[in-house]
């Protein structure tokens, strides 16, 4: 599964695959690769785009308990994680299998994601483009900032794909809600 989403990466600038695969306490498993733009800085890791389609699709408490990566995740994408991904995860990569916590011992502003991801759903079968925005904004994930943000992108099939605001506890790395939609329409 890791090698399947490693080969969806798409990444004209660097040429370089990266997969990720998210397991859960419930059994499931969501994936993601790296996706790249013309605008570089706004390039999604694997790590976050596994992230991404964990959060759209996961049940309620249903949380993370392991990531595999095709390569070490990188420092931002750790501190993605602690932040985000609510309790400590185990991180697979090459022949390693180490604790996030171990990986980034001192988080900035430490491992709070679980207060609000656990209860979180995605309700993505909605036909309106205008109050589909509405709800993907009311989704963001902005715990200092309280800023909403929300996006709709609509393909020539009519079918949508959504995104929000998702924030970090260090701000930077936080998900704007145009690049959420924009992995939701590569997923
Ligand atoms: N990349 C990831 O997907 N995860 C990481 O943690 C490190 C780097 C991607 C970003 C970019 O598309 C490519 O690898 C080269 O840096
Ligand atoms: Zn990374």
């Amino acid at each position: 599964m890791l090698e399947d989403f490693r080969n969806k990466s798409i990444a004209p600038k660097s040429n370089y695959k990266v997969g990720a695969v998210i397991h859960t306490n419930l059994g499931n498993k969501y994936g993601g690769f790296n996706i790249e733009f013309d605008k570089i800085e706004h390039t999604l890791h694997a790590e976050q785009t596994s992230y991404i389609n964990f959060l759209m699709n996961k049940s309620v408490g249903e949380y993370p308990t392991s990531i595999d990566v095709s390569a070490a995740p990188c420092g931002h994408c750790r501190q993605f994680l602690s932040s985000l991904g609510g309790s400590d995860m185990l991180v697979n990569f090459g022949d390693d299998s180490v604790l996030l916590s171990e990986l980034l011992p001192h988080p900035f502003g430490g491992c709070s994601g679980d207060v609000f991801i656990e209860d979180m759903v995605i309700d993505f079968n909605m036909d309106d483009p205008i109050e589909y925005t509405d709800y993907m904004m009311g989704k963001s994930i902005n715990k200092f900032t309280k800023f909403k943000g929300g996006c709709v992108i609509e393909t020539y099939d009519e079918t949508l794909h959504g995104g929000f605001f998702i924030e970090n506890d260090a701000f930077n790395p936080s998900i704007n809600p145009v690049v959420m939609a924009m992995c939701n329409l590569y997923l």
